[in-house]
């Protein structure tokens, strides 16, 4: 703990300080991916499999910073077409005996236009893939949620080498309700249409899928051309002893199992048709050993944001050098 002060601080005041701290850390280093394990996919190079979740980076301001950290890939997002602000009341809390998050946070963020103007700055080609995670505002009805996701994917085209489509945080209501199959070809099929290069699209899938929606998810994927999946996002879910509201995401060690599982049953699943897809493993990574056992289950990379809250941003480092 004495090596962690930011875990003496509230939930919330670390989560304000982090940006500032983040960028102190980084002014004093470069640009530095850790070479360990790569993939080539898609014509994207991963100098190691070990990556920024969504969420840490809404607004892309830490971009650069996060790049001297070691990370093979960065998610940026989720981002919604219009800015808004967060859901109202208290919207993160820790419980560090299980080394758990809860979130409601309901993606506060400044904007696609505001994200724009910020990765217009940044000098390609970047050291590493850079994903943008694409949502829609919680005032647009689930009907006109595939205009949303259209227009994210159009503005922001140019600067993402991959567009994750998150129908999985439970902090917008009625966002998981996307996750069936109607939905993901209907989706898919206009971003299709969007006059551009091809960018691959993943699509960010709930722990909480019953083994029946799971497959007609990944069934209509396949069908329509998704290019992988990110499993998972946070739970609803709360094992015993987890003392926070019913409401809101968990995430951090208790969603582990929850996410090895989701792992297990979608490779099962994809069988054969496994070696087209790119499977992103995330939830309750919070060590080395972790890390190893996601890519040993079969996972192509990995991701993680709980850890960088108890561990801090050498987390990609300590991990990548074991
Ligand atoms: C998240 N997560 C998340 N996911 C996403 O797709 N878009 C988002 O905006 C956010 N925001 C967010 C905020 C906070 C505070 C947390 C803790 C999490 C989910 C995150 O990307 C990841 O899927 C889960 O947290 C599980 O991974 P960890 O935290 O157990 O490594």
């Amino acid at each position: 703990m004495a090596l962690k002060p930011w875990l003496w601080l509230s939930p919330h005041i670390a989560h304000k300080l982090s940006p500032w701290g983040l960028k102190v850390i980084s002014y004093f280093r470069s640009t530095n991916v850790i070479s360990n394990n790569s993939l080539d996919w898609q014509g994207l190079h991963f100098a190691n499999r070990l990556g920024l979740a969504g969420g840490v980076d809404k607004n892309g301001h830490q971009i650069k910073s996060w790049w001297t950290m070691g990370p093979g890939f960065l998610e940026i997002g989720t981002v919604t077409p219009r800015p808004q602000g967060p859901n109202p009341g208290k919207i993160m809390d820790r419980f560090s005996p299980q080394k758990a998050v809860w979130n409601k946070m309901g993606f506060p963020n400044d904007g696609m236009d505001i994200l724009a103007q910020s990765l217009e700055k940044l000098k390609k080609p970047y050291p590493t893939p850079l994903f943008i995670n694409i949502g829609k505002n919680r005032d647009t009805p689930n009907e006109k949620a595939v205009e949303d996701y259209r227009l994210c994917y159009e503005k922001l085209h140019a600067w993402g080498d991959a567009f994750v489509i998150n129908i999985s945080s439970p902090n917008t209501k009625g966002l998981r309700d996307l996750q069936g199959p109607q939905f993901i070809k209907d989706l898919v099929s206009e971003l299709r249409k969007v006059n551009k290069s091809r960018k691959p699209f993943l699509v960010k899938l709930s722990p909480d899928l019953s083994d029946e929606n799971l497959s007609a998810t990944l069934e209509a994927g396949l069908e329509i051309g998704v290019d992988g999946w990110l499993l998972t996002n946070t739970t609803l879910s709360r094992p015993t002893g987890i003392p926070f509201p019913k409401e809101g995401g968990l995430s951090g060690a208790p969603l582990k199992e929850l996410s090895k599982d989701l792992l297990k049953r979608t490779i099962v699943f994809l069988g054969d048709k496994k070696k087209s897809q790119l499977i992103v493993s995330v939830g309750g990574v919070m060590n080395a050993e972790d890390y190893r056992e996601r890519l040993e289950m079969g996972a192509d990379l990995v991701q993680v944001y709980s850890a960088l809250i108890y561990e801090g941003p050498f987390f990609f480092q300590k991990t990548l050098s074991k």
